[in-house]
C-alpha cells in the first residue's frame, strides 16, 4: 500500500526514483509524483494514474537533481486526482513531503493551521502534516540565532503532535546535502551507499545499489546526509545507535523470469518455497521438527490456555487450518480471529494466552495492533511471517520464517502454501511434545509432509487444462466455493482468489452448510467447485454434490486421483496426487489458485495489480 522511494547522492535522482516506484508498484496504488531539486528549487511532478502516466506527463521536462523524493498514492483522504497526489508542499514552498499512512487528527491540526492563515490545497491528511512542520520551523526560526539543524527539529515537534500511522520523507528547497525520514505504523528502509542514501518502502528500490540496510524503528526520525553518517533521533529527541543489516535478497528474486505475471511465477514456485520453508526444520534421522524461533517458548505454549491466531485475509484462512491441524493433531484450543475485529472488540486475554499473527509483509496495521494489544495483556506473542525484518517480526517474542521469497503478485499464493507449511510444522511438533499423535502415524505424516513439493510439481502439469475449463466458465457472474473440514478454508482462500483478481462474485462456504441458504442461487448458469478428496468426508462431500446437480449447477470438482464416483457426477475434474487429509490443503488450493489465474486473463483483468487493492494494508 502505497510506495515511497527518495534518493541523496551524486547520480542523477529521477531515473532511481522511477525504477523504484516501478518496484513497488506491486504494493497498489492509484496516483504518483516525484519531487527533485533543481537549481536550489524543489521541483514537483505528480499525475494520478500509472507510473507510466507520470513518465509520460513529465516528458522531456527537466529532471536533473542528484536528491529528491517519489511517491505512489493509495487514497485515504481524497479522491486520487493530480492534486491530492503526493509531494505536497509547505504554504511558503520551502519544504516537500511524501507520506505513507493517515494522519488521525488532521482536522484539528488543519483547523488550527487554518487560523493561523495557512491555506489548503488538497483533502489530504499529509499536506496537514507539512504544513505543520513549516509552522514549528517557522516558530524555531523566530526564536533560533542559527539555522543549524532547524528541520529536523521541528519534524521531531511537529511529530509529536500527530497521532496516527506515518512513514515520511522530507526535502528542503536549497539543500541538496540532506533528506530526513521518519516513520511510526508504516514501513521505511534506509540503503547505505557510497556518500548516497536511498529511502524506501521496503528493500525491492534498493537491491540493486546497496545490501547495507536500516530498518527504522517506529518513532524513530532520520536525517541523511550524504557527507555525514546516518542520525537517528527518537520522537523524545534522544539519539538512537542504528542497527545496519545486510540484506540477502537478490535482484532476480523480485522479476518475473520469463512468466508473464508474477502470479503466474509465485504459483510455479511454490514446491521450491515450501522446500525452503521444511529446510533444516526436520531432522532428516529422527524426524523431529527444530523451530528456532519457537523452541524457546514450547513449554509456555503447552501451558496455554489457548491459541489465538490473529490475521487479515488469506493469512486468516492459513490460520484456519492451522487452528484445524492443531486442535486435531496436538490437541491445544485455537481460536482464529479476524485482526482487525480482535482489537476493537474488548477481547479476553490472559498471560497463559499464547498469541500468534499470520501476514506475509509483516507489516499489516490491523494485525500490528491486535499483536501490540495482545502483548500490553501479557500473551505471549508469535509471528508467521514472510518479510524478513518485517514490523511484526520485531514486535513479537518469537515465531517462524515462511521463507516464501518475496511475492510480488498482490494475490497471494505462495504465501498461503507456506504458512499452511509452517503451521503444519507447529502442529506436529505440538503434537509430539504433547504425544497426542502415534509415532507411526507421525512419520507418515512427515514424510507426507516431505512429498508435497514433488506432487505440487505433478499438480502443475495440469495448467493447461485448467486453462480449458477457465475458458468455459470465465463469463460467469457468481462462483461458489465448497470444502468441507481442513478443505472449508481452501474453499474461502478459491473464492478469494478468484473475487480479487477476475472481480467475479465467488463465495467460499462448507459444503454441509450450502443447503442452509446459497443452494438458492443455484441454476444451471452457476459453476460450483468442489474439493472432494478421498479421506475427508468424502461421501458426505458426494451427497452434497448430488444436491448440486439435481438442481442443475456446473460442477468442477477437485477429486482424488483415480477417484470414479465424483468423476461420473461432475463436469470438470481436476486430479490431486493421494495424499492424507491434514495435507491435502497444500494441493487443493493449486488447482484454485491457476483457474482464478486463467479466468482473470481471460476478463483482461490486471492479474499482478488488481483493482482497488494493495499488497500490504499498512492503514487500518
Ligand atoms: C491476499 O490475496 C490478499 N491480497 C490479502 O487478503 C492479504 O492476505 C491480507 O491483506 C493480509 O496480508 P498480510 O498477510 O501481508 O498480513
Ligand atoms: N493518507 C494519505 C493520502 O490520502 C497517504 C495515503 C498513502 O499511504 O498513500 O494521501
Amino acid at each position: 500500500m502505497c510506495g515511497i522511494v527518495a534518493y541523496v547522492g551524486s547520480r542523477r535522482a529521477y531515473p532511481i526514483l522511477i525504477k523504484g516506484l516501478q518496484r513497488l508498484e506491486y504494493r497498489g496504488y492509484d496516483s504518483a509524483g516525484i519531487g527533485l531539486i533543481e537549481n536550489n528549487k524543489i521541483v514537483t511532478y505528480k499525475k494520478d494514474g500509472k507510473v507510466n502516466d507520470l513518465i509520460s506527463f513529465i516528458g522531456d521536462s527537466s529532471t536533473d537533481g542528484t536528491i529528491g523524493i517519489g511517491h505512489t498514492r493509495w487514497a485515504t483522504h481524497g479522491p486520487p486526482n493530480q492534486i491530492n497526489s503526493h509531494p505536497h508542499s509547505s504554504s511558503n514552498g520551502k519544504f516537500s513531503l511524501i507520506h505513507n499512512g493517515i494522519i488521525e487528527n488532521y482536522l484539528t491540526l488543519k483547523i488550527a493551521l487554518e487560523k493561523k492563515g495557512h491555506v489548503f490545497i488538497s483533502d489530504t491528511d499529509s499536506e496537514v502534516l507539512i504544513h505543520l512542520i513549516e509552522d514549528v520551523y517557522n516558530s524555531l526560526e523566530k526564536k533560533s540565532s542559527s539555522n543549524n539543524d532547524l528541520l529536523y527539529q521541528a519534524i521531531i515537534i511537529a511529530l509529536n503532535e500527530v497521532i496516527g500511522a506515518y512513514a515520511i520523507v522530507i526535502l528542503e528547497q536549497g539543500n541538496t546535502q540532506e533528506i530526513f525520514a521518519a516513520r511510526k505504523g508504516s514501513p521505511l528502509v534506509i540503503g547505505i551507499g557510497n556518500e548516497e542514501y536511498f529511502v524506501a518502502s521496503d528493500a525491492s528500490p534498493i537491491i540493486e545499489f546497496t545490501n547495507k540496510v536500516i530498518y527504522l524503528n517506529d518513532g524513530e526520525v532520520a536525517k541523511l546526509n550524504k557527507n555525514e553518517d546516518v542520525i537517528v533521533k527518537t520522537i523524545e529527541n534522544k539519539i538512537k545507535s542504528p542497527y545496519v543489516q545486510e540484506l540477502e535478497q537478490t535482484l532476480e528474486s523480485i522479476e518475473k523470469g520469463g512468466y508473464d505475471h508474477f502470479m503466474l511465477k509465485e504459483i510455479f514456485e511454490q514446491p521450491k518455497s515450501i522446500i525452503d520453508t521444511l529446510r533444516g526444520r526436520i531432522n532428516p534421522k529422527t524426524n523431529d521438527i527444530i523451530l528456532g524461533g519457537i523452541i524457546d517458548h514450547e513449554s509456555r505454549i503447552l501451558s496455554a490456555d489457548r491459541i489465538i491466531i490473529i490475521a487479515c485475509g488469506t493469512s486468516w484462512h492459513s490460520g484456519l487450518i492451522g487452528e484445524y491441524l492443531i486442535e486435531d493433531l496436538a490437541r491445544i484450543n485455537v481460536e482464529v480471529e479476524y485482526a482487525s475485529e480482535f482489537r476493537y472488540k474488548n477481547p479476553i486475554l490472559t498471560k497463559k494466552d499464547v498469541v500468534i499473527a499470520i501476514s506475509q509483509s509483516g507489516e499489516t496495521a490491523d494485525t500490528l495492533a491486535a499483536l501490540e494489544l495482545a502483548k500490553e495483556k501479557g500473551a505471549l506473542t508469535l509471528g508467521i511471517c514472510n518479510v524478513v525484518g518485517s514490523s511484526i517480526t520485531r514486535t513479537t517474542s518469537g515465531g517462524t520464517y515462511t521463507h516464501a521469497g518475496p511475492e510480488i503478485g498482490v494475490a497471494s499464493t505462495k504465501a498461503f502454501t507456506t504458512q499452511v507449511t509452517v503451521l503444519t510444522l507447529i502442529a506436529l511438533r505440538l503434537s509430539q511434545l504433547k504425544s497426542t499423535v502415534e509415532r507411526n502415524n507421525y512419520d507418515f505424516l512427515i514424510k507426507e509432509l516431505r512429498l508435497v513439493p514433488q506432487k505440487i510439481e505433478k499438480l502443475l502439469l495440469q495448467n493447461d487444462m485448467i486453462k480449458e475449463i477457465a475458458l468455459k466458465f470465465y463469463k460467469a457472474t457468481n462462483f461458489l466455493y465448497l470444502g468441507r473440514g481442513v478443505n472449508f478454508p481452501v474453499a474461502l482462500e478459491g473464492a478469494l482468489k478468484l473475487k480479487e483478481i477476475s472481480y467475479i462474485h465467488a463465495e467460499g462456504y462448507p459444503a454441509a452448510e450450502m443447503k442452509h441458504g446459497p443452494i438458492a442461487l443455484i441454476d444451471d448458469e452457476m459453476p460450483i467447485v468442489v474439493i472432494a478428496n478421498r479421506k475427508d468426508n468424502y461421501e458426505k462431500v458426494v451427497s452434497n454434490i448430488q444436491e448440486v446437480k439435481a438442481r442443475g449447477g456446473k460442477l468442477i470438482a477437485i477429486v482424488t486421483e483415480g477417484d470414479q464416483e465424483v468423476k461420473s457426477l461432475a463436469d470438470y475434474c481436476i486430479e490431486i496426487p493421494k495424499c492424507f487429509r491434514e495435507i491435502s490443503p497444500l494441493l487443493t488450493i493449486i488447482p484454485l489458485q491457476l483457474l482464478s489465474y486463467h479466468i482473470a486473463l481471460l476478463r483482461e483483468c490486471n492479474v499482478d495489480q488488481p483493482r482497488n487493492l494493495a499488497k500490504s494494508v499498512t492503514v487500518e
